[in-house]
């Protein structure tokens, strides 16, 4: 393996590095630096917790200290907690620099922003919608001279989720140079090649770590299988057991919803296991402020929504648990991918239930690894049944108490109007949608129940045939 100066870096870098403990190039760095530094486009795929923010950062920080200017470069990330980290590594190794950043994402003042754009910050780290909005509304700064843009979590960006960034990713490369040096990295590239493709301008460098596995080596991964009404109790046994056992650990529980979220951190909080929750339904500052107490270990278990699943680095998080079993192979990968990070080991536990088997054998597929069962005393899980559900019900009372239904409504009506549509219409088409649909899952349950019939009728038809010739055969040996 190559160390960073043979890779082309600057001593000022490498100095910055080993502060860091960076001492040694990871093989996502070693194999993109070189071609960066030399001015082409890349694309990066490696595993999560490889390294890839510094294999973006060290050479843009050395291109810039080459020829300082603003705004030199532009990242993209989905997530308003991810620009905060990715902008915090960007500021602590460009510290000789003196380097200037600036964060635009939603939920925070944009005036402030709009000031700290206008003074010509050197990189700018943002989510597509709020720098979208920046770009229709105001006039008092130019992406025109920029030279690197960075996409990371770049399949994320691409994709259409739940949150839709194509419209705000329209605007944005409209106000960029057509000539600059565009990066893309993510854990999970490969099957949104084509369109990270189509955004580099000459032939980009591609790097893929070659391994058997998606996931991480260091990760021990596995199940539970648990019917939907045990699962809370498994959840408060398995933290429990964590808890005894190493007091140093953070867990990470990942849910489907942000009502779940808030079910489960009232839950635990019912039996005084320090947690604490992240996810869209609460405001930014609380959601920073929340991270921020479980990355310091004030509380040592984060509820989160898949808000919190891609990027984000904390080398405390031992145990990733995941109460629902994602619908995506791809989600899994991230997921888990918060623990067992940088060579370190971690362990991933899935909570399965009858219904979800088949999302398993695409996550081991697609992983290319299998999960084990995780073992579990299931007399302890049954002596707490009981107090666990009464407790989640409590909570699910109490949170019902608070409106959260109705402020979810009002939230999601907000987004709507932040991103220009009528919420009137937005529902009308909704239940437009929900109609279409369930005409179509009728008419395929008819085609279905006429196929099975038809069958039926043929296998019957069959039958009366064979019946027949076996008697028309016993008539004439009768006859013989
Ligand atoms: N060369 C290196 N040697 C040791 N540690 C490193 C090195 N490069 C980066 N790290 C550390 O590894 C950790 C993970 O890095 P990073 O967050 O960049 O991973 P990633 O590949 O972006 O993961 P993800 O796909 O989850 O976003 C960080 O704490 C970082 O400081
Ligand atoms: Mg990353």
């Amino acid at each position: 393996m190559s160390d960073f100066s043979s890779l082309g870096l600057a001593d000022w870098l490498i100095k910055q590095c080993k502060q860091l403990g960076i001492n040694k190039p990871t093989p996502v760095q070693e194999n993109c630096m070189p071609p960066i530094l030399e001015g082409r486009d890349c694309l990066g795929c490696a595993k999560t917790g490889s390294g890839k923010t510094a294999a973006f950062v060290l050479p843009v920080l050395q291109k810039l200290s080459q020829d300082p200017y603003g705004i030199f470069c532009l990242v993209l990330t989905p997530t308003r907690e991810l620009a905060y980290q990715i902008a915090e590594q960007f500021r602590v190794i460009g510290k000789p620099l003196g380097l200037r950043d600036c964060i635009v994402v939603g939920g925070m003042d944009m005036v402030t922003q709009s000031l700290e754009l206008s003074r010509q910050p050197h990189v700018v780290v943002a989510t597509p919608g709020r720098l979208a909005d920046h770009i229709r509304s105001s006039n008092t700064f130019s992406l025109k001279r920029i030279q690197f843009l960075i996409m990371d979590e770049a399949d994320r960006l691409l994709e259409q989720g739940c949150t839709d960034f194509t419209k705000d990713l329209e605007v944005i490369l409209g106000a960029l140079p057509a000539k600059r040096q565009t990066l893309l990295f993510s854990a999970t590239l490969t099957d949104t090649l084509q369109e990270l493709q189509s955004l580099t301008m000459n032939k980009p460098f591609f790097w893929e770590s070659k391994s058997e596995t998606r996931t991480v080596e260091e990760l021990d991964q596995r199940y539970i299988l648990a019917p939907e009404k045990i699962k809370d109790a498994y959840l408060v046994h398995l933290i429990q057991n964590f808890t005894d056992q190493h007091s140093d650990w953070s867990i990470i529980i990942f849910c489907k919803t942000c009502k779940d979220c808030q079910i489960l951190t009232m839950m635990l909080r019912k039996f005084n296991f320090p947690t604490i929750s992240l996810h869209s339904m609460m405001k930014q500052k609380v959601r920073f402020a929340n991270l921020s107490k479980f990355k310091a270990s004030v509380y040592k278990i984060l509820i989160a929504t898949d808000v919190a699943s891609r990027g984000l680095d904390i080398p405390t998080v031992q145990v990733v648990i995941n109460h629902n079993t994602p619908g995506l192979p791809k989600i899994y990968i991230h997921r888990v991918g918060r623990t067992a990070r940088a060579g370190r080991n971690g362990v991933s536990i899935t909570m399965v239930t009858q219904y979800d088997i088949h999302l398993v054998h695409a996550i081991e597929e697609q992983t290319q690894s299998k999960l084990k069962e995780y073992e579990v005393e299931e007399k302890d899980v049954l002596k707490i049944l009981t107090q666990v559900n009464v407790t989640r019900r409590e909570c699910e009372i109490r949170l019902e108490a608070t409106d959260f239904d109705e402020k979810k409504e009002v939230h999601k009506r907000k987004q709507l109007i932040l991103e220009g549509k009528d919420p009137e219409m937005e529902a009308k088409r909704k239940a437009e949608l929900e109609k279409i649909k369930k005409h179509k899952k009728k008419f395929k349950e008819r085609v279905q129940e006429s196929v099975l019939q038809q069958q039926a009728e043929q296998r019957q038809r069959s039958l009366l045939k064979k019946k027949r010739r076996l008697e028309q055969k016993k008539a004439k040996l009768e006859a013989k």
